[in-house]
């Protein structure tokens, strides 16, 4: 389908072209000295000690749960209004997710209220996911999880320069899990980053991305190792080099794509609250400084939703849904221990919720065919 106004689209131009060359003429293509520039670049920007590159979000946050100690029958609280591969990581290492609310329809982000509901002797750690960029009340989850000594995991997908009080999302918790998939900030196509500040994690996790090896490759490829021990039971989580080049040069540039999608944001709030005012727009208020990954909003109630987003891409604009909540799926429906749930704002926002085009090269005028395409459909609904 081609749309007139896709949900998301990259930016990429000759500095993408060029990175990836450079890598195919060095001839080594797996981790190496791109991949480790990459890592020390992202950890400057976001202000950590420690970063590891990795195939994807999905892998960082399965080691997160790894070397967070979950073990089998533990349980770990995460928002059920997320991508399901937050919760996906926790059964991976055989912990039991265990749904809480978020805030409100204004802010729709885990609540630290609900996190404490549902506290038991089993719960071991939170894993946050910082929904459309903006930040959750951190200094709260914080607060939580010392007094019950829970580890946190930042699920940091959506947020690439987000900050709160000072600090980069994603560098609060314990660890934090960022993607590069292709529709968000920055992209390498597939794959990902975890960031800590802890000596101890970043060794285990640096062993686990690579089969629980004491040596890579390339340590062997620049003549500092013969051999290696296993050490621990790890996986292949890790990144190559063509990807590592491609996001270096994404990194110079996400600054400015994170200006572009700020000022996007506000003229879809302008217009939105002048011509379609019964459209409700989270994320108004002041928490932090967001990186505005997406642009979420909740359709009038007892609006169809289907009809709507039909209604829209008839006008050729793409529309998509963050999230239908976790707790919903089949395969979480068929597994009963997840399913203590109370979540009666999650569940409202996930039938209402819409996301609308977003993306640095859309224009001024793009965000007005947008707005005026919102106001058509919903008259003739
Ligand atoms: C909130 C959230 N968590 C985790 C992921 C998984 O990221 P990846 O595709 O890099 O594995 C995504 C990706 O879309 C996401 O949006």
């Amino acid at each position: 389908m081609a749309w007139r106004i896709p949900l998301a689209d990259i930016d990429f131009d000759v500095q993408e072209e060029e990175a990836v060359l450079r890598v195919v003429r060095s001839r080594w293509l797996s981790m190496g000295e791109e991949t480790q520039n990459f890592e020390s670049e992202f950890a400057s920007f976001i202000g950590a000690k420690h970063t590891l590159a990795v195939s994807n979000a999905t892998a960082a946050l399965h080691l997160a749960c790894i070397a967070a100690g979950i073990q089998p029958g533990d349980e770990v609280i995460v928002p059920s209004l997320s991508f399901v591969a937050t919760a996906n990581a926790v059964r991976y290492v055989g912990g039991i997710p265990i749904f809480a609310d978020i805030e409100s329809e204004d802010w729709l982000s885990i609540s630290p209220a609900s996190i404490e509901k549902c506290i038991s002797a089993k719960t071991r750690a939170i894993i946050v996911m910082h929904y459309a960029g903006y930040a959750c009340d951190m200094p709260a989850i914080m607060d939580i999880a010392q007094k019950h000594n829970l580890v946190v995991i930042e699920d940091s997908a959506h947020t690439i320069g987000s900050e709160l009080d000072g600090h980069k999302l994603g560098t609060w918790g314990a660890m934090g899990c960022f993607s590069f998939f292709s529709n968000k900030n920055m992209t390498t196509g597939e794959g990902g980053m975890l960031a800590t500040n802890n000596d101890t994690l970043a060794e285990r996790l640096k062993a686990l991305r690579s089969h629980g090896m004491t040596s890579l490759s390339w340590d062997r490829h620049k003549g500092r190792a013969w051999t290696y021990d296993v050490v621990d039971l790890g996986y292949n989580y890790r990144i190559d080099e063509l990807r590592a080049a491609l996001g270096r040069t994404q990194l110079k540039k996400v600054g400015g794509f994170n200006q572009r999608r700020e000022a996007l944001t506000i003229l879809y709030r302008e217009l939105l609250s002048e011509l379609t005012p019964t459209v409700h727009m989270p994320f108004t208020k002041a928490r932090g400084t967001s990186c505005y990954h997406i642009m979420p909003v909740l359709l009038p109630r007892g609006t169809d939703r289907i009809k709507f987003m039909e209604g829209m891409k008839a006008e050729g604009i793409q529309t998509s849904i963050h999230y239908p909540p976790i707790h919903y799926f089949k395969n979480y429906v068929e597994e009963k221990q997840f399913l203590r749930v109370d979540l009666p704002i999650t569940e409202e926002v996930g039938m209402r919720e819409v996301t609308l085009p977003l993306y640095p090269a859309m224009s001024d005028e793009d965000v007005k065919t947008v707005v005026d395409a919102i106001r058509k459909t919903l008259d003739g609904l």
